[in-house]
């Protein structure tokens, strides 16, 4: 059996949030239409895969992780028509397609969590998790609570408008609560490969997995999680070979071992990613003072731990974090980049962080954002009325976009040789044309300060990797004498097969 398939092993995501990316009929929010649309600057970044957050039919008070229908786009997206047409444009340009999953709650307004909420049993009502009374005590589980004529609290999984779906409990503590093989369980497991399956016929070529730690209850060792995600993998093994899921979980030990091809690194994560680009001294800074240490450490560890059998994914950040132009700026963004583009398992951008999109500070929550709403503001195309986003009035654009004079964009970032955009492109290219960049293998490490060194391999190929995100000159102990510089950034490093010197905000990527 294949680890994963073999596209993954030179895929570079796209991710982007629909509703801010490109809107075509000029209601302020974006559309599918606007994604085809944008495929062709997607492509000639050097991204070949992407990943849409939910698009589905939504009350939209999670910003569309509140799903109320699973089988069908929603209508401010387009339609499932639609769908098909962005899947046949993804397939025509030679780049993949993953939709978001979210298999942990519904909506409130799901047909089947109204159902459930009902005082006659009926088809729906095990859909769920609920008390059997509305008095008892909820075995320390969030609950939506006097909301139904059903006797009962609902337990929700995220907000109190995100009624848990029923996967049952590995450790059964309360009478209402139903071990994982019950019928209730089981007929959502069925659920859920019935709405893969649908998306998976249409075309798509694998999900994003929301919350995946979370769908069995009180599963500490996440035993009963595994199981069902390893019952997932083998169907997608049997039916679809060729396609993946990558988990919102960041703990590859028991993702991947437990069926996923791919993990994420996350904020707050076990990963200490937090460290590289967020926090109160970023690693990739140029004062210096950050450390990366913790994150290579547990990167090699938590890959060994999951018998290196599926990807580790780094993310320039997501609908959930704040920008990385939050913390880094100018070449501290290239050199980050140059990082994440050069180590193992599919690289994750996030909508404009290829032009170093601002986080938009001190604005409203929009459907459910919160301190995430700064981060998900409409794409920054061009000069034009609303940097060519859309033609709506401005008071009607999804969020407010950064009223800077100098907010970036990408048309002039895409005619600056200098810019942060090309930068990206460059290294793409880099990784595109040298196996030992890509999916495969760990970084053997050379230096985990500064400056960050180590090694990539595949078959003859040996490719030297160091950056010095630092303003200061570094130097590590290095025993290798690089025969051939396959891109720089910044001031010339030096290696002399002792010690390995390079300047301050610094890039080597050499063969030996
Ligand atoms: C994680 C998603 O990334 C986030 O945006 C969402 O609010 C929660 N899961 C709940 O689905
Ligand atoms: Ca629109």
């Amino acid at each position: 059996m294949k680890k994963y398939p073999d596209w993954l092993k030179t895929a570079v995501f796209y991710e982007i949030y629909p509703q801010s990316f490109m809107d075509t009929n000029g209601d302020g929010i974006g559309d599918l239409q606007g994604i085809i649309a944008k495929l062709d600057y997607i492509k000639e970044l050097g991204c070949n895969a992407l990943w849409l957050n939910p698009c589905f039919v939504s009350p939209f008070g999670d910003a569309g992780y509140d799903v109320e229908d699973y089988y069908r786009v929603a209508p401010r997206y387009g339609t499932n028509e639609d769908m098909k047409q962005l899947i046949a444009a993804c397939h025509e340009r030679g780049m993949h397609l993953f939709l978001d999953l979210v298999p942990c709650h519904t909506a409130v307004t799901h047909p089947w969590f109204v159902a459930s909420s009902k005082h006659e049993r009926n088809q729906y009502t095990d859909r769920f998790i609920w008390t059997d009374c509305i008095w008892h005590d909820t075995d320390g589980l969030n609950a939506l609570r006097g909301y139904s004529e059903r006797d009962g609290s609902a337990i929700v999984s995220f907000f109190s408008h995100q009624p848990a779906l029923n996967y049952g409990f590995y450790e059964v503590r309360r009478p209402w609560e139903q071990p994982a093989d019950a019928e209730g369980p089981r007929e959502t497991v069925k659920e859920l490969k019935n709405i893969m399956r649908f998306w998976l016929d249409m075309g798509i070529d694998g999900y994003r997995v929301d919350m995946a730690a979370c769908p069995v209850k009180n599963d500490p060792e996440h035993k009963g999680t595994m199981a069902l995600w390893t019952e997932i993998r083998e169907m997608l093994d049997t039916e679809y070979p060729e396609a993946a899921m990558i988990a919102e979980w960041d703990q590859p030990e028991h993702s991947i071992t437990g069926g996923f091809h791919m993990d994420f690194t996350l904020n707050g994560g076990l990963s200490n990613y937090t460290d590289l680009f967020r926090a109160e001294h970023p690693y990739f800074s140029a004062e210096g003072k950050g450390n990366a240490a913790a994150f290579m450490k547990r990167y090699l560890e938590a890959s060994e731990l999951s018998g290196n059998k599926g990807l580790i994914c780094l993310i320039s950040g997501n609908h959930d974090t704040d920008r990385l132009a939050r913390r880094l700026h100018g070449d501290e963004l290239k050199i980050a980049f140059a990082f994440l583009l050069t180590m193992p398992g599919a690289p994750f951008i996030y909508y404009g962080d290829e032009i170093g999109m601002r986080y938009i500070e001190g604005i409203a929550s929009v459907e459910g954002g919160y301190g995430r709403t700064g981060s998900r503001s409409p794409m920054q195309w061009d000069h034009s009325k609303n940097a060519g986003f859309s033609t709506a009035d401005e008071s009607r654009l999804y969020i407010r976009q950064d009223d800077a004079a100098d907010r970036p964009d990408a048309a002039s970032q895409m005619a600056d040789p200098n810019s942060l955009r090309n930068e990206i492109k460059r290294l793409i290219a880099l990784r595109m044309a040298h196996p030992a960049l890509q999916a495969d293998g760990l970084p053997e490490m050379i230096n985990s300060g500064y400056p960050l060194v180590y090694v990539r391999k595949n078959g003859d190929e040996r490719i030297l990797v160091a950056i010095n995100p630092s303003a200061q000159t570094n130097e590590c102990d290095c025993a290798i004498v690089p025969a051939g510089e396959l891109y720089r950034f910044g001031g010339q490093a030096v290696c002399d097969g002792k010690k390995l010197v390079i300047p301050g905000q610094s890039v080597l990527v050499a063969a030996f």
